[in-house]
């Protein structure tokens, strides 16, 4: 049997899917549909590989008992699309393929109709070649024929069931929620869509359904969940798109163990239904600054170690200006241990480049061993104690080799999480078949900007703490990471209008903004709102892990590319001067090039 779960109905194109013929349908007569996969022709013999979505079967076409059928067969080429009728025979002992389903039989074509004839396709459809993503993007409905594309899009649907299937048998409701709607600020910037009956006002797409599903709980749901649709307009790379899906979630009277409980059930059996091997739950958990020092992200990926240490105070006071006058100056020391590692002069340059693009100055490369306990000249900068104490905090042996960058906290971090990445995916240190989930807890509220603080997830996120001291404000707020990707994130939220309006204020949305922007939020808030939390996971994330696909863009049937556009419709495109009289929109931009 294929993995098709049911035959399709009878009717004038096929009584079943080509992959689900089989020896025990030898002897009886099959109609088949589907697209010319491979034609070969031997020994006055046509045989043609016919693919539906079920798979291939074996067509075998001959002069004399196809009729003219076999004539129609000369003239197929790949893509044609038939439908062709005949009896399952089994294959001589010596042609049988043992590698597909069907190849212990072929069908023995006594009448055959050519439905559609394809040109020359831009690529092979038979083989997982490899193909510009932009001539695949274009040519869309020939990349989703193939088997690779089909096998991801039955993954993200078999995903998506298991994660209904379980809320379901929670008693979660699945509620829609508008997509023509205001801004919810999710810390991207809004896609705008103007209104035609009230010019000169414009909807905002969803960022997330962040404040509806608040709303929802206030409304009485309980439990809510959604596979929703966000937009958000940033910058895009391999794990983000303008839009994306979320399974989105929120409960009421619950506490953080609630949602993440709640997750690793459904989570655990989106893995098992994936045979993705994961830990047994509960997950681990580890602080939000544990994840800033020891892997210098708030996503670590914890499937290497290569941790980093904070080594200013073992290190100050040395001859060494730049790491001294950087301690001295509020900055930090920070280092790890990437082993017995061998690197050329021009290797150890290119470490630089790495923690440039963070922007540190440079990585200090240090080799352990020697007389001093450190080799090269930097050794003779620190004391005898100064090398002692790092070598211990970094579990040093003679022959490995120590990176450090000094720079402000967040550089440093930032540039010693890139350079971990490097010396792991360089010698080979992640394992494929280990994964860790991993939940990230105990976040702050709030992060200063120059102008005053944004806050870290959203400001409808419940604070832990007092807000006398603002900047050491926690959130209850927690993460999911796998592998060093952030798959879902969400919190206990704020339920009370008092509370809300102070992490407003923080924020600098003095009380008339803030019932001018959130008034409809703030309403509901009056009227009893039950406490309540949920989480949000990315399902275009999740689905290209359990694919092992480096994009994002492979398991979404019609993505964009990473300058937000889509060479299938050009989609960005202009519109015509009158469509934008009826909206009241004039474009002050010069027209796109061509
Ligand atoms: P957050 O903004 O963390 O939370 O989003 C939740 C998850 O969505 C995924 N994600 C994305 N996936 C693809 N492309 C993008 N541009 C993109 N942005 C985010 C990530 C992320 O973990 N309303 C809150 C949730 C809540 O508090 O309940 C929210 O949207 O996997």
């Amino acid at each position: 049997m294929s993995n098709m779960q049911q035959a399709p109905s009878a009717n004038a194109y096929r009584d079943t899917w080509c992959g689900d013929l089989d020896a025990s349908r030898s002897g009886s007569a099959a109609r088949v549909s589907g697209w010319v996969h491979r034609r070969r022709d031997h020994g006055g013999l046509i045989f043609i590989d016919l693919r539906d979505r079920s798979g291939l079967v074996q067509l075998v076409f001959h002069p004399d008992t196809s009729g003219p059928a076999f004539a129609a067969a000369e003239r197929l080429r790949s893509e044609h699309v038939v439908s062709a009728f005949g009896d399952v025979v089994d294959r001589e002992p010596g042609n049988v393929n043992p590698n597909l389903p069907t190849g212990a039989i072929e069908l023995a074509i006594t009448q055959m109709d050519v439905l559609a004839e394809s040109e020359t396709p831009p690529f092979a459809i038979d083989e997982d070649s490899p193909v510009d993503e932009n001539t695949r993007l274009k040519y869309r409905a020939l990349d989703l024929r193939r088997e690779g594309m089909q096998q991801t899009m039955a993954l993200r649907h078999r995903i998506v069931k298991t994660m209904r299937d379980v809320l379901d048998r929670q008693d979660f409701l699945e509620v829609e929620t508008p997509i023509l709607t205001r801004s919810t600020p999710e810390g991207a910037r809004d896609f705008l869509v103007p209104s035609r009956l009230q010019q000169g006002a414009w909807y905002a797409l969803p960022q997330s359904p962040q404040l509806f599903k608040q709303l929802l709980m206030m409304g009485g749901y309980e439990r809510y969940f959604q596979i929703a649709r966000c937009f958000r307009d940033e910058d895009l790379r391999g794990f983000r798109q303008p839009e994306f899906t979320q399974l989105d979630i929120e409960m009421s009277f619950v506490e953080e163990e609630d949602v993440i409980a709640v997750m690793e059930d459904v989570m655990s059996a989106v893995f098992a239904a994936a045979d993705f091997p994961v830990p047994a739950t509960p997950w681990p958990r580890m602080s939000y600054a544990d994840a800033m020092l020891k892997y210098g992200n708030d996503k670590p990926d914890t499937r290497f170690e290569l941790h980093i240490s904070d080594v200013s105070d073992l290190l100050l006071g040395s001859d060494f200006k730049v790491f001294e006058s950087v301690i001295t100056g509020g900055g930090v020391v920070r280092a790890f241990n990437a082993g017995p590692r061998e690197f050329s002069r021009s290797e150890l340059e290119g470490l630089n480049e790495v923690v440039r693009i963070h922007g540190a100055k440079a990585t200090a490369p240090i080799v352990v061993g020697g007389d001093a306990g450190w080799v090269g000249n930097l050794a003779k900068f620190f004391s005898r104690e100064q090398i002692d104490g790092v070598n211990a905090a970094l579990a040093a042996q003679d022959g490995d080799l120590l990176l450090f960058v000094a720079d402000k906290e967040p550089v440093a971090a930032a540039a010693l999480s890139a350079l971990r990445l490097e010396i792991a995916e360089r010698f080979e240190l992640i394992p494929d078949d280990v994964h860790h989930p991993l939940w990230i807890v105990d976040w702050p509220m709030f992060e200063p900007t120059d102008s005053g603080f944004t806050a870290i997830h959203h400001p409808f996120t419940a604070p832990s703490g007092s807000f006398d001291d603002v900047a050491a404000l926690g959130s209850r707020a927690y993460d999911l990471v796998l592998d060093g990707t952030e798959i879902g994130g969400g919190s206990i939220r704020i339920h009370t209008p008092e509370v809300q309006q102070q992490v407003f204020d923080v924020l600098g949305l003095d009380a008339a903004e803030a019932e001018a922007r959130f008034g409809f939020l703030l309403d509901a808030l009056r009227y009893g709102a039950p406490p309540h939390g949920g989480i949000a996971m990315g399902i275009d994330r999740i689905v290209a892990i359990l694919a092992g696909k480096e994009s994002i863009r492979d398991v979404i049937a019609f993505p964009k590319t990473a300058s937000g556009g889509d060479p299938l419709t050009g989609a960005p495109a202009p519109v015509d001067a009158g469509q934008l009289r009826e909206l009241g929109v004039k474009s002050i931009a010069p027209p796109p090039a061509a």
